[in-house]
């Protein structure tokens, strides 16, 4: 087989690395890549949102399927535009997308579909959302959401009335988010711990991944701001039978809700939960791999992946058993200083030659091959994941791992996976 992988991340390097590992693939193109994904892919140099050039490209170079990573294709409608033209694409339609690209939808769907989740206003008028602030408790805190695609900045969690009315002229007024903004949603806060159920899809059945966990602020102890994650580790002891179970009900629900909405929805569907006690509460929806989620949790499946796009293109899943391994990986992300604020880029990356253990993968996010080297050129820069038969020993081989490689400023947290001691 030929495929095609969108996106240029982590997460595509993670599942352009899985891909590779089938005897089945022959060659594997992805567009646009990055620098490290081109070890083992042929990169494309084409925009993710050019689906003209990308379905010309899946011709000529006759791809059998391709895969999406990121969601703002997928939002486009690229999988909508593939099918008009004959050519196989794992990912959900448009349509169904919008469980990620608005979160107002997406709530509706939670709604009537009895999904657990927190109580919500939604407002396309600012006075309105203003208004309505206006009765809520001085300190009691709150979550302003945007509606549209935010790249992970559009949740704002709020200490009281003032604060989430700031954020509601942020959003909606000074349109600090563009479009996304345009309508917001006003929801109670849940408090707990978060976790991410990921599972293949074929919009009638389903199978869950091992559930990880993400580490989204970028100071150990999760202080400091929101960052695309620093880290991830699956599967989550939190995780544990009993939650897993209240999940699976979730995810019957959802696959419920996709086939009476007659959603096509042939891909990974991300349900990001928050556990309030023993009760699981549903944060968001995702319609892709999350990231870095993905490089902790591709190295754990035992299946290959290629099978299992193959059944869900067929609305075959549930003929084929998905097997994952009985270990546990962590992924550290080293970053950019400054980072998610402003940083420099174009320093030299050493040591990448140094990991040679089978079970630690380096995964590129932010990376360049110039003259000969690896430089630095995003704020998230490598993903490093080990695996190992605990999660102890999961932490202390990525660790030992993470520390031979070096570039001027390099920060990663220090407490990855610890959480899944208390
Ligand atoms: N890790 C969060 C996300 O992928 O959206």
């Amino acid at each position: 087989m030929n495929l095609l992988v969108i996106g240029s991340g982590g997460r595509e390097h993670a599942i352009c690395w899985r891909f590779a590992k089938s005897s089945k693939v022959d060659k594997i193109y992805c567009a646009p890549g990055n620098s490290g994904i081109s070890q083992i892919a042929e990169s494309a140099d084409i925009a993710a949102d050019d689906f003209a050039k990308l379905a010309d490209f899946v011709k000529a170079n006759k791809i059998d399927f391709t895969f999406v990573g990121p969601e703002v294709p997928l939002s486009l409608g690229i999988v909508d535009y593939f099918q008009t033209k004959g050519l196989k694409i794992v990912g959900p339609s448009k349509n169904a997308a919008r469980l990620e690209s608005s979160k107002i939808y997406s709530k509706e769907f939670m709604l009537k579909y009895g999904i657990p989740t927190a109580r919500y206003n939604n407002f396309a008028n600012v006075g309105d959302a203003l208004k309505f602030l206006e009765s809520w408790e001085e300190n009691k805190k709150v979550v302003v959401k945007a509606d549209g695609l935010a790249s992970g900045k559009g949740v704002y969690v709020c200490n009281g009335r003032e604060d989430a009315k700031n954020a509601v002229k942020q959003m909606m007024s000074e349109k600090v988010l563009g479009d996304a903004g345009t309508s917001v949603i006003v929801e109670e806060y849940i408090s707990g711990q978060e976790l991410s159920y990921l599972m293949f899809t074929d919009g009638v059945s389903y199978s869950m991944m091992p559930a990880s966990q993400d580490h989204k602020r970028i100071y150990d102890g999760n202080r400091g701001p929101n960052t695309g994650g620093m880290g991830a580790y699956a599967p989550a002891p939190l995780a544990t039978d009993n939650v897993s179970k209240k999940v699976d009900a979730i995810a019957c629900k959802v696959i419920d809700g996709i086939k009476s909405e007659q959603l096509d929805y042939k891909g990974v569907l991300y349900i990001g939960i928050i556990m309030n006690d023993d009760s699981p509460y549903v944060l968001e929806f995702n319609c892709r791999f999350g990231d870095p989620e993905t490089q902790a949790v591709l190295p754990l499946l035992d299946t290959d992946l290629t099978d299992i796009c193959m059944a869900i293109l067929n609305q075959k899943l549930s003929n084929i058993t998905v097997s994952w391994k009985k270990e546990f990986s962590v992924c550290v992300v080293l970053a950019s200083g400054g980072y998610p604020g402003s940083f420099k880029k174009g320093f030299e990356i050493k040591g990448i030659e140094n990991i040679n253990d089978k079970s630690t993968m380096v995964f590129h996010a932010g990376t360049k091959f110039e003259n000969g080297k690896f430089v630095t050129s995003g704020g998230r820069v490598l993903g490093i994941t080990s695996v190992a038969n605990n999660i102890k020993d999961a932490i202390d081989k990525v660790y030992v791992n993470v520390k031979l490689i070096c570039f001027e400023d390099m920060y990663y947290r220090r407490d990855i996976a610890w959480e899944s001691f208390k």
